[in-house]
Order: structure tokens, then C-alpha cells, then sequence
């Protein structure tokens, strides 16, 4: 297993790239497939950790799946009401997103379950689910705190609930609608501002009725799921490390195929262009139901901006790999309205701001961001990742432009959502060794 990469200066970036498949749709189609009736056929699924934590719950659960092989996996769809209850505890080892769609599928099951995870896992707030569940009568108790593990335990019925989401979260906004599918009467969900729609428009991909009016989604209790064939699109978070990689590295020109471009996901392309990344996005076409494209990125010169907090929660996973493009923007870039990346699978403000300032970036943490003085010359050093995949990666992109080589310690996770990442990474011109 990996644990720590040596990225050296230099690259470019060069040539054609498909990354793994998206995270938040492999999650769903696992999820959607196992209560559908009849068989759904996935292919591009991410075979990384977290959507195998995923697939190993609903396997526990009496699901029978073949795969993944190469991106394919055959889901053997128990129906609505067809789950059995798990021998043991679902284990969600890193992932946020099981954990979180899981308790509100599970929420209205005649079965008890207990949800726990890994230790950054167990540190991330549940109070945000566990409430709006127990609104709808489910029988759900986290730790002291509203931490995981979470116990659900067996229900006859959920009632269907009006909600308003008090952040934007496009988990929570999931997992209230999966339990709505198990609630009489309707279950309405308002968000604050958009966030990722992969569940409403998988939902309908699977023949589920869902009403969708602004910023509000609603289901009722009495639909049912056909099985379908889910074509998984690449992941434009994993995609973002390395539109930013070429957009700071000189003499860059990639283009990275069939990715997917909802436009709840594309933050970073805005937030990029708007610092002056040159992208365009070429064959767009739509896949079961979700915009794909290949985006082609040369490089460009950055400059700093503040960046629009409307686009923050369409780029929320992607402000490591932004952070790092801030640091060689000229000028001062302005991160704000983003306290979420502080329960990420780390602390994203504080770990990106530690390791930025130890190579000599002047980024200073705030409350809810960062302000950094775009420097375009840092140094190398020794990283901490905090086992956060995303903090890793981007700090392999940092190296392209760093005057020395760039150590990165505890990267084990970075297969929770990019196996292979330093392979592609490699081939793409990056500079970048594991150990
Ligand atoms: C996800 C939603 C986001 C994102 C996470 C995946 C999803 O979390 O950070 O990586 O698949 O719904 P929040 O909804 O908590 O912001």
C-alpha cells in the first residue's frame, strides 16, 4: 500500500487522460441498483475504496453483485423492501457518503443496523442527518456529540417531511429523500443553494417519480426503482487535479475524456476560468441521464480573484487542488463561505493552509477560507496529508512548480477515491514516485 509519494519539480503535462470513475455516482448506483427490481448493469464504476464500502454494505445485506471488473459491475436488485438486515456492523471505512445515504435508506427498514467507520470517519458530524431522520420517526442515535457510530433501529413506517436544509449539502439532501422513499406521503427537501443532483436524476434514470421545482425536490413513499444501465462518467474531482496541474505547469496541453460535467459539479471550471485557466470542453454529449464532456486545459497565467461564494458548493471537493493554483495565481485569491471543508475528511482549511505555509506560501487560514499570496516560486518540504486523499494529490500537483522535491506523508487513501492516481499521474509527466 502506498503511504507516501516523492514529487519531484518539473513536467509538463501532456497527452490524453481518463481518470476513474465518478465517486458520488459509482456510490448511488450501487445503492439505487440493490432496491431497484430486476438487474442494473453498471460500467465506469470507481473501483476505489469508498464505493467498496458501498457494494460490501448491500452485499451484507443480501445483495448479490458481480463485479467490479474493469468498471463493470452486474447489481441483482432485491427491490424496495428486499434488504435483510447485516450480520454485523456496516463498516464505511472513509466514506462520508455511505454513511450518510446509508442512514437514510436504512432509516426505514424492519431491521436494526449500526454504521461506524475509520477514525477520520468517526470524527465527521452526523447531527445533520440524525435530525431530519428522527423528524421523519426513524429510530436513529449517534455518539455524544452527533458523531458515528450511528445506530438505526427497526421501523414500521417513516412520515414524509418538508425540509430545509440548513447547509448546503447535497448528502444530507440525499439521504432525506432515500428515507423518503420509505415514508407515507411526501418528502420535500429544500436546498440553500444547489448542490450535486446525482441522486434526483439517478432516481429518475431508475423509473422513480421525482418532482423537482426550484430549489426543491420531493418523492413520495409509493414509487418503485426498474432496474436500468448506469453508465458512470470519469470524476471532475479527480479530473481537477490535473486541469490545475496543467494549468500551472508551462508547456501543458492534456485533455481528460469523458468526464462528467453536471452543472452541480462544475465549480472548478468557473473558479479556473475566472483566474484565467484556459479550458474548453469539447463532445459534450449526455450519459444516463448526467452531461459528459472531455476537457481539454493548455496552460495559462493565474491571477488571483475572490472567488464568488455562490460557486463554492459546486467546487466543494476540489479547494485543496484550488488552493494550490492560488499559490501560483499572481496576486491574492480569496476562499469565503466555505467552513464545510473543515469536516471533510480533514480539516481543509487548516491542513492545506499548514502545508502551503510550510513551503513558503503566504496562506493565511480564516474562518470559513483561506487568503493566499499567489507566490509562483515555493519550495519543497516535508507534508502531512492528514490521510486526506485529496490533500495528498494536490500537493503532488504543488511540485510541478515548487523549487524542490515535495515529500507527502500518509497517502493510504488516496485510493478511496483515485487508485492509480501516481500511475496516471506518471504518464501524464509528473514527477511523482510511491513508497
Ligand atoms: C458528496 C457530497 C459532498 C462531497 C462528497 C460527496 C455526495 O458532501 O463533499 O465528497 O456524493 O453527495 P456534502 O454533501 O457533505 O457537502
Amino acid at each position: 500500500m502506498t503511504h507516501t509519494f516523492h514529487a519531484l519539480p518539473g513536467g509538463p503535462l501532456t497527452g490524453t487522460l481518463r481518470v476513474p470513475g465518478d465517486k458520488s455516482i459509482s456510490h448511488r448506483s450501487i445503492m439505487l441498483g440493490a432496491i431497484a427490481d430486476g438487474v442494473t448493469q453498471v460500467t465506469g464504476f470507481l473501483e476505489g475504496e469508498d464505493a467498496l464500502a458501498t457494494m460490501n454494505a448491500f452485499r451484507s445485506m443480501g445483495v448479490v453483485m458481480e463485479g467490479p471488473d474493469q468498471g463493470r459491475v452486474t447489481i441483482h436488485g432485491v427491490g424496495k423492501h428486499g434488504l435483510k438486515a447485516p450480520q454485523k456492523n456496516i463498516d464505511c471505512g472513509n466514506s462520508g457518503t455511505t454513511m450518510r445515504l446509508l442512514s437514510g435508506l436504512l432509516a426505514g427498514q424492519n431491521f436494526a443496523v449500526t454504521l461506524t467507520g475509520d477514525d477520520s470517519l468517526r470524527r465527521r458530524p452526523m447531527a445533520r442527518v440524525t435530525q431530519p431522520l428522527a423528524a421523519m420517526g426513524a429510530q436513529i442515535h449517534a455518539q455524544e456529540g452527533g458523531l458515528p457510530p450511528l445506530h438505526i433501529g427497526a421501523t414500521q413506517s417513516l412520515q414524509g417531511i418538508d425540509y430545509t436544509l440548513p447547509v448546503a449539502s447535497a448528502q444530507v439532501k440525499s439521504a432525506v429523500l432515500l428515507a423518503g422513499l420509505y415514508a407515507m406521503g411526501k418528502t420535500a427537501v429544500t436546498e440553500p443553494e444547489p448542490t450535486r443532483d446525482h441522486t434526483e436524476r439517478m432516481l429518475a434514470a431508475f423509473g422513480y417519480p421525482v418532482h423537482r421545482a426550484g430549489a426543491t425536490a420531493t418523492v413520495t413513499g409509493e414509487g418503485r426503482l426498474t432496474g436500468t444501465a448506469i453508465e458512470v462518467p470519469a470524476d471532475i474531482s479527480s479530473a481537477a487535479f490535473f486541469m490545475v496541474g496543467a494549468s500551472i505547469c508551462p508547456g501543458s496541453d492534456i485533455t481528460l475524456t469523458a468526464v462528467g460535467v453536471n452543472p452541480t459539479r462544475t465549480g472548478i471550471i468557473h473558479i479556473l476560468t475566472l483566474m484565467g485557466a484556459d479550458i474548453t470542453l469539447q463532445n459534450a454529449r449526455l450519459a444516463g441521464g448526467e452531461p459528459v464532456a472531455d476537457i481539454h486545459v493548455r496552460y495559462a497565467p493565474l491571477h488571483g480573484i475572490a472567488v464568488p461564494e455562490e460557486l463554492v458548493a459546486l467546487a466543494i471537493d476540489e479547494f485543496p487542488v484550488l488552493f494550490v493554483a492560488a499559490a501560483n495565481a499572481r496576486g491574492q485569491t480569496r476562499v469565503s463561505g466555505a467552513a464545510e471543508l473543515r469536516v471533510k475528511e480533514s480539516d481543509r482549511i487548516q491542513v492545506m493552509a499548514d502545508g502551503l505555509s510550510l513551503l513558503g506560501v503566504r496562506a493565511t487560514p480564516t474562518a470559513d477560507g483561506m487568503i493566499i499570496e499567489g507566490a509562483r516560486a515555493y519550495g519543497g518540504g516535508t507534508i502531512n496529508s492528514h490521510g486526506d486523499h485529496r490533500i495528498a494529490m494536490s500537493f503532488a500537483m504543488a511540485a510541478l512548480c515548487a523549487t524542490g522535491p515535495i515529500t507527502i506523508l500518509d497517502c493510504a487513501n488516496v485510493a478511496t477515491s483515485f487508485p492509480g492516481f501516481d500511475d496516471l499521474a506518471r504518464q501524464a509527466g509528473l514527477r511523482i514516485s510511491a513508497s
